[in-house]
């Protein structure tokens, strides 16, 4: 049992950190669990904490391109031209780790998920640091990521010592995670950065349909999902006339709906823009799990680009419902 301060001191998460305890980071994507993670009894805490299968791999974060390079056995010609495009940023690769990475990060796999996060409050913290942070996102196994330091505190408080509050999330959704099949980048996480963004940059681009379903070996097919039930739909006035509308939560993508509660409702974007609605997602969902409603029907947004990403989540999120 901690007391849980939250705070913006690098100093203070750095000795935290030091002593093999975990602190809470913001990134640019959502708020991250970390610990050292040369350090396998720190790793093994964030294990203990997220209530997570240790067959599920972690992500290591680092400042910079040398770090990267120094965790890993080769870097394809082609991750080099993303980092450039994409680092730092909501860029993960997954690459050939070496000796210095215990294996508990990346549960005994050869590769190992990097990125370099772009969040200068994260980014001072591991400058200072002589290790990487592995660091999932900061939810218990299963829930929605956190966008906020009080979203942290109050899924994780009394958990951890420390939760650096580098405020709200500016891109609101977790990293693209990136492999490679020789030099031809391959997805196995959608994420910010969209199929489009890569082909943009190397031409060509695959998507590991297996990995986005199954997400990794041992995983449970729901994740992101609040405890209140979430529908999602593509025609929401149809999808409410099932529900009483006084508890009912709402999600849409730009407009607001008559008769049901305004308190009830978000709306991802008024003036219908993607990334607005990418940062608002995950504190939506939040915010009306918290208002103990017997249902959320979340709208599905335009499939392309960044609306497949968070589609994806949305699903994820409703698969929960299904199983039950
Ligand atoms: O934006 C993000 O990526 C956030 C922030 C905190 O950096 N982190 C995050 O971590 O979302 P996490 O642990 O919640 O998700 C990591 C994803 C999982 O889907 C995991 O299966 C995948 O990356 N992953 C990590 N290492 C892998 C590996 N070696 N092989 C395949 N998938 C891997
Ligand atoms: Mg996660």
């Amino acid at each position: 049992m901690y007391t849980t301060v939250t705070g913006n001191s690098v100093q203070e998460a750095k000795q935290w950190l030091c002593k093999n305890e975990l602190v809470a980071i913001p990134t640019e994507t959502v708020y991250g669990l970390a610990a050292n993670a040369f350090n396998a009894e720190a790793v093994q805490k964030i294990f203990s904490v997220k209530q997570r299968p240790l067959s599920n791999p972690l992500i290591l974060h680092v400042a910079n391109k040398d770090t990267l390079q120094a965790l890993v056995t080769h870097l394809p010609d082609t991750a080099v031209e993303l980092l450039k495009a994409f680092s730092p940023g909501p860029l993960t690769l997954l690459l050939n780790k070496n000796a210095k990475v215990p294996s508990v990060v990346n549960a005994g796999l050869d590769k190992v998920a990097v990125r370099i996060p772009n969040h200068q409050l994260t980014l001072n913290l591991l400058e200072n640091l002589s290790f990487p942070l592995a660091a999932p996102s900061a939810n218990p196994f299963g829930y929605i990521s956190p966008t906020s330091a009080e979203h942290v505190y109050f899924q994780l408080n009394t958990k951890i010592p420390y939760i650096l509050d580098g405020g709200f999330c500016s891109n609101g959704v977790e990293s693209t995670v990136v492999g490679f099949n020789n030099d031809t980048p391959v997805i196995y996480r959608l994420g910010m950065i969209t199929k489009e963004d890569i082909e943009s940059v190397c031409g060509v681009c695959e998507i590991n349909k297996n990995h986005v379903v199954t997400e990794s070996p041992g995983m449970l097919p729901y994740h992101y999902s609040p405890h209140t039930p979430l529908i999602i739909t593509d025609n929401i006035q149809e999808a409410l006339q099932n529900y009483p509308l006084q508890n009912t939560g709402i999600i849409t993508v730009s407009s607001l709906i008559n008769n049901v509660p305004v308190s009830n409702q978000r709306c991802l974007s008024l003036s219908g823009n993607i990334n607005e609605a990418a940062r608002n997602l995950y504190r939506y969902l939040i915010e009306l799990d918290r208002l103990q409603l017997s249902v959320i029907i979340a709208e599905r947004l335009p499939d392309k680009g960044l609306g497949t990403t968070l589609n994806e989540r949305l699903e994820k999120a409703a698969a929960k419902n299904i199983l039950k």
